[in-house]
């Protein structure tokens, strides 16, 4: 059987990382994308280099024109400029919206038939913007978020509790932003939810506060201490998560920015919410119950993702 192929649009700091990961995990073959001459083309040589080494079969190929991508199962995106100091919201939005038609062309035309998870920021009207800029379909086109928010919080729980992170569940729902949705009910350390260990006594509430609002802020602490850039580790390990989920028909059931139509009272709209993802791609969108409080965060964030909706409609109308 040929080996699947791997396109990424944008050869960053996220996008070597993936193309590494992607090596490492022998997902398929990888193509890299860029507009920077060279940068794809060294990295994808770099990593080749070191298949010997670790012992994993895969191609590695660097490109500067969307033909390279042709027949891609899956795409994941990258590609945009980052928010710089003296940088409103609306000019990162309106240079990472041009981004988003530019490669929402090249995956019309050269991979139509790929499953494309959107990283650029901020995420979740990236994403939109990508499925409406490529037609693709909307079950075919997902925003990587919640499985890094989710890791987020899943690690700052095991470091405070000195337990296994294998053991530490926990969702993260909403919008790619301060006012995301961390789900303390939903959350679980050995199957045991949140507030039972509060009650329990092994987590005081203060503690689990500090968590929650440390996870809002996890992007922000990286670029912190980065100074010259964001987090790249962490996000494309989650974003692998989820093409493997994909290409390996793996049913996970994983927080992603997913396309709603009337679900959660969400309509035309990408939100962080659980999916499921197997061979057909968003095969599934989980409804979960929400009570009162958690209904309120989740209407704040939601309606953040609209405001930059909203503005990508300003900045270019035929997005409306
Ligand atoms: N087409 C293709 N590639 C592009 C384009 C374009 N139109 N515009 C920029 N790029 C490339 C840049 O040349 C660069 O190599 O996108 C890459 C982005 O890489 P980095 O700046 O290293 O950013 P990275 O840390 O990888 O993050 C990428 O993910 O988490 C988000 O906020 C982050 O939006 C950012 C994105």
């Amino acid at each position: 059987m040929a080996r699947k192929k791997i396109a990424l649009i944008g050869s960053g700091q996220i996008g070597g990382t993936l193309a590494h990961l992607a090596g490492l995990k022998e997902l398929g073959d990888v193509v890299l994308f860029d507009i920077a001459e060279g940068v794809p083309q060294g990295k994808g040589l770099d990593i080749a280099e070191s298949s010997p080494v670790d012992g994993f079969d895969a191609k590695f190929s660097g490109a500067n024109s969307y033909e390279a991508i042709a027949g891609a199962d899956v795409v994941i995106v990258t590609a945009g400029v980052p928010r710089k100091p003296g940088m409103s919201r609306d000019d990162l939005l309106g240079i990472n919206l041009k981004v988003m038609e530019q490669v929402g062309q090249g995956l019309k035309q050269h991979a139509p038939n790929a499953f494309v998870i959107c990283i650029t920021n901020p995420l979740d009207a990236m994403v939109w913007a990508l499925q409406k800029a490529s037609g693709l379909p909307k079950n075919k086109v997902v925003g990587m978020a919640g499985v890094l928010d989710s890791a987020r919080f899943r690690y700052f729980l095991a470091e405070e509790l000195g337990v296994s992170v294998r053991d530490v569940h926990a969702m993260t729902l909403g919008g790619h932003g301060d006012d995301m949705v961390p789900l303390i009910r939903y959350s679980t350390v050995g199957g045991v939810p949140l507030p039972d260990l509060v009650k329990m006594g092994w987590l005081t509430q203060e503690k689990l506060d500090a968590i929650v609002e440390r996870t809002r802020k996890g992007g922000g602490e990286i670029v912190a201490l980065l100074k010259t850039g964001s987090a790249f580790y962490a996000p494309a390990a989650s974003a692998i998560a989820m093409a493997e989920s994909y290409l390996r028909d793996q049913k996970r059931v994983l927080p992603c920015a997913a396309y709603l139509n009337g679900e959660y009272g969400v309509k035309d709209m990408y939100v962080g919410v659980p999916v499921l993802i197997g061979e057909n791609g968003v095969e599934k969108v989980v409804e979960i119950a929400f009570d009162a409080g958690e209904k309120a965060m989740f209407a704040k964030s939601v309606a953040a993702v609209q405001g930059l909706v909203d503005a990508c409609k300003q900045i270019n109308p035929a997005f409306a």
